[in-house]
C-alpha cells in the first residue's frame, strides 16, 4: 500500500468536543498507522472572529495537548501549530489572487458565521476557506479527515488546485504542479449534533455550553449535561426518525462510544424510556474520555515536552510547505533572485 499525505487541523477556539472528535480526530489516529501525517492546530483561523490573546495562547497548546490525548503519536505525526509555519500565510495571499470571488461568495459556513458576527465581520472570516486551501495545498495532501460541515470547503479547495493552479499553470510535461486534495467523511460520527436541538451541529461556538460535551467536561458535568438534553415525549427511542433527531443523535453517539452496533442498540432501546437510557449514554460517555483526560493532564504538567514536539513539527512541517510553496512561486513565474 502507498502511503499518503494527510493533513488536517482544528482551531483553537474552545475546548474541543466529541463531536470534533468522534467526526474528525478519531480519524486522524488510525490514519498515521499508515500514512505521511500532517495534524496543525489552525490558530491563523481562530482570529477570523474576534479573540483574547491570553485565550488564543492557552487554546494552541490545548488543543495539542488534545490531539496527543486523543492518540496522534508525535513519533508518526507531524504536530504543530499553522502560524508557525509562515508559508500558510504566503501561499493564503497568492491563493487569494487566484480564486474568484464568486465562487467565495457561496460558501455556507462563511454566510453562517458572519450573521452572528453582526456589524464586524472581518474580510479574514470571508477569505477562511483560502487560507485553509493553502494549508492543504503545502503539503500536496492526497487525504483531509474532516467532519462533514467542511465539505465545501474541501471542493473549493479542489477547484483551486484543478482549475486555477494546474490548468493554468502547469507546463505540458509535468501537467500538474500540484495533487487534487479528496475529502476523508467518515460514514458515522461526521456530523454530531447539539444537545439541546436535534437539528443543530454541536459547536465550539455555540453560547450554550449545555449544547455540547466537552472532551475535558468531569463526570459530574457530563452527567447534568447529558441529564439536562433534549429529549421528546415518546416512550423508546428509534434512530431515523426525521421528528425525533435527539434520539437519533443520542443513540448514535451512545453507538460510537461504547463500539456498539448500530442494529444492536436499535434493538435494545426501543421499548426503553428517557429516564434509563441517559445514565447508561452518561457511563459511556464517562469511561471513553477518562483516558483522554489522564493523559490530557499528564501533558500539561510537562508543557516543556509539548513545547519541543510542536518544534519538532514545525520544523519537519516548515520544510514540507517551503518546498511546495517555492514550486508554486516557480510555477507563477516570481523572480526568484536567480531566474
Ligand atoms: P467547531 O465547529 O465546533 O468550532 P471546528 O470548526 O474547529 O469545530 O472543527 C474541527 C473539526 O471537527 C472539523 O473537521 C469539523 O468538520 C469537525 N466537526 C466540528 N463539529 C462537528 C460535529 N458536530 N460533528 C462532527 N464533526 C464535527
Ligand atoms: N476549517 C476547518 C474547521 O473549521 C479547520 C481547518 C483549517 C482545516 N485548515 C484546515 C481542516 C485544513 C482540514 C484541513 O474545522
Amino acid at each position: 500500500m502507498t502511503r499518503k499525505r494527510v493533513l488536517s487541523g482544528v482551531q483553537p477556539t474552545g475546548d474541543l468536543h466529541i463531536g470534533n472528535w468522534l467526526g474528525a480526530i478519531r480519524n486522524w489516529v488510525d490514519l498515521q498507522e499508515n500514512n505521511e501525517t500532517f495534524f496543525c492546530v489552525v490558530d491563523l483561523h481562530a482570529i477570523t472572529v474576534p479573540h483574547d490573546p491570553k485565550l488564543l495562547t492557552q487554546n494552541t497548546l490545548s488543543t495539542a495537548a488534545l490531539y496527543i490525548a486523543c492518540g496522534m503519536d508525535p513519533e508518526k505525526s507531524r504536530i504543530f501549530v499553522q502560524s508557525h509555519v509562515s508559508a500558510h500565510s504566503e501561499l493564503c495571499w497568492i491563493l487569494n489572487c487566484l480564486t474568484p470571488l464568486n465562487w467565495m461568495e457561496r460558501m455556507i459556513q462563511f454566510k453562517e458565521k458572519a450573521k452572528k458576527q453582526g456589524e464586524n465581520v472581518s474580510i479574514g472570516l470571508f477569505n477562511y476557506p483560502v487560507l485553509m486551501a493553502a494549508d492543504i495545498l503545502l503539503y500536496n495532501a492526497d487525504l483531509v479527515p474532516v467532519g462533514e460541515d467542511q465539505k465545501q470547503h474541501l471542493e473549493l479547495a479542489r477547484n483551486i488546485v484543478q482549475q486555477r493552479i494546474n490548468s493554468r499553470f502547469a507546463n505540458t510535461k509535468e501537467k500538474a504542479i500540484l495533487k487534487v486534495p479528496q475529502p476523508l467523511i467518515l460514514k458515522q460520527g461526521a456530523k454530531i449534533m447539539s444537545l439541546s436541538d436535534g437539528r443543530n451541529k454541536m459547536s465550539k461556538s455555540d453560547p450554550n455550553e449545555g449544547s455540547r460535551i466537552a472532551l475535558l467536561d468531569p463526570p459530574n458535568i457530563i452527567n447534568k449535561k447529558i441529564k439536562r438534553a433534549k429529549t421528546d415525549s415518546h416512550i423508546g427511542l428509534e434512530l431515523g426518525n426525521p421528528s425525533r433527531p435527539e434520539a437519533d443523535n443520542l443513540i448514535k453517539i451512545y453507538c460510537l462510544l461504547s463500539d456498539t452496533p448500530i442494529k444492536k442498540a436499535n434493538e435494545e432501546f426501543a421499548e426503553m424510556g428517557w429516564g434509563k437510557f441517559k445514565p447508561l449514554l452518561a457511563e459511556a460517555i464517562i469511561s471513553r474520555l477518562e483516558p483522554i483526560q489522564s493523559k490530557y493532564n499528564e501533558l500539561m504538567q510537562d508543557p516543556a515536552e509539548l513545547k519541543r514536539v510542536l518544534k519538532e513539527g514545525n520544523y519537519h512541517a516548515s520544510q514540507v510547505a517551503n518546498e511546495t510553496l517555492t514550486k508554486i512561486k516557480d510555477a507563477l513565474g516570481f523572480f526568484n533572485g536567480d531566474n
